[in-house]
């Protein structure tokens, strides 16, 4: 074999193209996987000692050589190079460089294709356990700012204008509940990338006597994929990741998305800590929200690579294509973009300083707690359809008076029903409306408190 012939390359007459080499190397991008890809080949070399289909000796000098291999790769001596393709063959070539003939007998009822599906999800299960992590800790910020501002009245939204008060605690709350069903699907899709292709082999398995149970235990896998030709042909594992990667994001994009309006000088209702905020280069004057503006920008990148990898998916027959090669840049690229957001989230929200003022200010803008007036009626006996037409005059007349709903006076109410009296008080007030909500779910202080502990020991499990 010509010294730079590839494995493979002995049923070809002439080399490779230069262009093709390189258009279809993944060396410069799947050397992530190296690490992954040596604790797979020493658990498949054990195992086939263990099977005696490889000899003490052999195991012996492969594990030698892969050690070494990890330390150079640490240091960052090792040579990769697009002439050994992949992740694979480069650690397979400098294995055997190392330690010669044993080297070569590795590669024994194992095929890349059966390796790189179990690198990848080798891989992608610790990316998920540090996700997991970074989601928790976003969450526990969101929770302390929740229970610190519990009872801090702010205008809640529908179609973008004062709906009616909610406190600033519970609208945190929401995002708390959107990410933790985040973290309920990313434990999901756990299971399912957290089982063993390997033994596949190439597609149909191979006909030495392999023992896969002990291969996934010692790599921690909870199951083997019992399809080889489903194991190394499909990537929904790595779709679903992808799934649940964007709609995390999705979800940031909201929060990123109410920090941008809420700092903008027309809101006014958050400061951001100077340290996450960036200047404009002409306009002295300004602050910027970059942070949340580039979260919200960088959920697209996200929501792409899902399309990217369905699309790389759809209408692949069986068994292993190297259209696969595709799926690791996107699914990278996923893993990389969302911890990057998680972990600028996080800080960024534990030091948000919500302004109180602003917040009341504008709650006061909107006749907020009409819904509260009618209410009132109901329980004053009057039908749920008529008092909601009786509100709407009294809110005309404070259009027309340029005041809040709760500013007009007992007397002018009263023109629009007898039933209204002066244990109206404190109804029409934020802090009473939002006080009133008080079941599982609502809006009131007390209740925000209980949701608050309710989610910290959630987390705690
Ligand atoms: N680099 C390849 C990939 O990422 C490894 C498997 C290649 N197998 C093959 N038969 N060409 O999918």
């Amino acid at each position: 074999m010509p010294k730079k012939a590839k494995p493979w390359s002995g049923r070809f007459e002439e080399p490779v193209d230069e262009r093709v080499k390189r258009f279809t190397a993944s060396a410069s991008f799947d050397k992530r996987l190296a690490k992954y890809d040596i604790e797979g080949s020493l658990a498949h070399a054990r195992m086939l000692a263990g099977r005696r289909i490889l000899s003490r000796r052999d195991l012996r000098a492969i594990e030698r050589g892969l050690a070494r291999i990890r330390r150079e790769i640490g240091a960052g001596t090792f040579r990769w190079s697009i002439d050994a393709e992949d992740v694979h063959l480069n650690i397979e070539r400098r294995l055997v460089a190392l330690v010669g003939e044993p080297g070569k007998r590795l590669h024994t009822a194992r095929s890349r294709n059966d390796q790189v599906a179990t690198d990848l999800r080798l891989w992608l299960r610790e990316e998920i356990d540090g996700i997991g992590v970074l989601l928790e800790s976003l969450q526990r910020n969101l929770l302390d700012q929740a229970e610190r501002h519990a009872a801090l009245v702010m205008p809640g939204f529908t179609h973008l204008q004062v709906a009616q008060p909610v406190t600033f605690g519970h609208h945190l709350l929401a995002y708390v509940e959107m990410l933790e069903r985040d973290r309920e699907r990313l434990l999901e899709i756990r299971k399912r990338v957290n089982r063993l292709p390997l033994g596949a082999a190439a597609l149909a398995g191979t006909s030495f006597p392999i023992d896969r149970e002990r291969v996934a235990r010692e790599l921690g896998f909870e199951g083997l994929c019992e399809n080889s030709l489903d194991a190394v042909s499909d990537r929904d594992f790595a779709i679903e990741f992808c799934a649940f990667a964007a709609l995390a994001m999705v979800h940031l994009s909201r929060l990123a998305e109410e920090l941008v309006l809420w700092a903008s000088p027309r809101f006014g209702f958050v400061r951001l800590p100077d340290r996450f905020c960036t200047g404009s280069s002409i306009m002295p004057q300004k602050k910027n929200p970059d942070v949340p503006e580039l979260v919200r920008g960088k959920t697209g990148r996200v929501v792409g690579h899902l399309m990217a990898l369905l699309t790389l998916m759809k209408g692949q027959p069986l068994a292993y294509n190297k259209d696969n090669q595709e799926d690791k840049e996107p699914l990278f690229d996923a893993v990389d973009t969302l911890k990057d957001c998680l972990a600028v989230f996080a800080p960024l929200v534990a030091d948000l300083e919500p302004v109180a003022a602003a917040m009341r200010a504008a709650t006061l803008e909107g006749h907020a707690t009409a819904t509260d007036l009618a209410d009132y009626l109901v329980r004053k006996g009057m039908a749920f359809r008529d008092a909601h037409g009786v509100v709407a005059r009294a809110v005309r007349e404070a259009e027309r008076a340029r005041v809040d709903l709760a500013a007009l006076p007992l007397s002018q109410l009263r023109k629009f029903s007898e039933k209204i009296s002066a244990d109206i008080k404190g109804t029409l007030s934020p802090e009473g409306s939002v006080a009133a909500r008080r079941h599982r779910g609502g809006t009131a202080p007390s209740e925000v408190r209980r949701a608050v502990a309710r989610a910290r020991k959630r987390l705690r499990r």
